[in-house]
């Protein structure tokens, strides 16, 4: 807990307001900064004000690169529910960024261990992640990192739980059409930024944020090996952070 930073905002708009703060100051300070960018909900009021900033002429986007936590297993970049088409609709297609400083793991990759390795290396060549946003699952999980017996270290390949694949399927027509497997960094990747924001909103997290911070760090509550990192900033709305 040394190094968490917590801000405790009132609604998910203001957390959204709170998190565009951090991103603003760092691509004020380094316009060609790398950022590693979540998708779900949560970010979505974040991603509103990126675009408002930007539009309102805070913020210049033209020369920042980023790259995606993870992305579902066998779907194609244009399918209706993967993250790369996630982050075209909510954050890309409204903002200068240029689509070949936008990197996301390629659902349909042939050849895996290939493709999770180019991606570390993509980052690495970019200098690595300036700031890295994430959301929190239920379960504990960071981008796919779901509970298991140790932190995996690098962008890798998962299977996705059932209770991951039941938060998701909202999305989907029903149940079996949410993949079983995705790409995701690692634990490894995500603790190599050198600044790391999470937003956490909803009275339904509250259990999860509390054993993440304040609860000894396991694998088994992935997140909470954030405790760790030396610069992490938590911005959770009230319902989340509780009483
Ligand atoms: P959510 O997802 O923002 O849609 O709740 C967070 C996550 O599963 O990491």
């Amino acid at each position: 807990m040394l190094h968490t930073n917590i801000i405790v905002a009132p609604t998910p708009e203001a957390v959204g307001a709170a998190a565009a703060d951090v991103f603003e100051a760092l691509i004020h300070a380094k316009p060609a900064c790398v950022i590693g960018l979540a998708t779900g909900s949560t970010p979505l009021p974040l991603y509103r004000e990126l675009i408002a900033r930007e539009k309102a002429g805070k913020l210049d986007f033209s020369r920042v690169r980023s790259a995606n936590l993870d992305e579902y297993k066998g779907l194609a970049p244009d399918h209706p529910q993967s993250y790369r088409r996630f982050m075209q609709e909510n954050l890309f297609d409204h903002i200068s960024i240029k689509p070949e400083n936008t990197i996301v793991p390629d659902g349909l990759a042939a050849d895996v261990p290939a493709m999770c390795e180019a991606y570390e290396k993509q980052i690495e060549t970019w200098g690595g992640v300036d700031l890295q946003l994430l959301g929190i699952g239920h379960d504990g999980h960071i981008g796919f990192n779901e509970p298991e017996d140790h932190f995996p270290a690098m962008t890798h390949e998962v299977a996705l739980t059932a209770m991951t694949r039941e938060a998701n399927k909202r999305f989907f027509d029903s149940l079996d059409e949410v993949p079983t497997a995705a790409f995701t960094m690692g634990i490894g990747t995500v603790m190599a930024a050198r600044k790391i924001v999470m937003v956490v909103t909803g009275a339904d997290k509250h259990d999860i944020l509390m054993q993440s911070f304040f609860g000894p760090v396991t694998p088994q509550v992935p997140a909470s090996i954030l405790q760790f990192h030396p610069d992490v900033t938590l911005i959770c709305d009230a319902a989340a952070w509780g009483k």
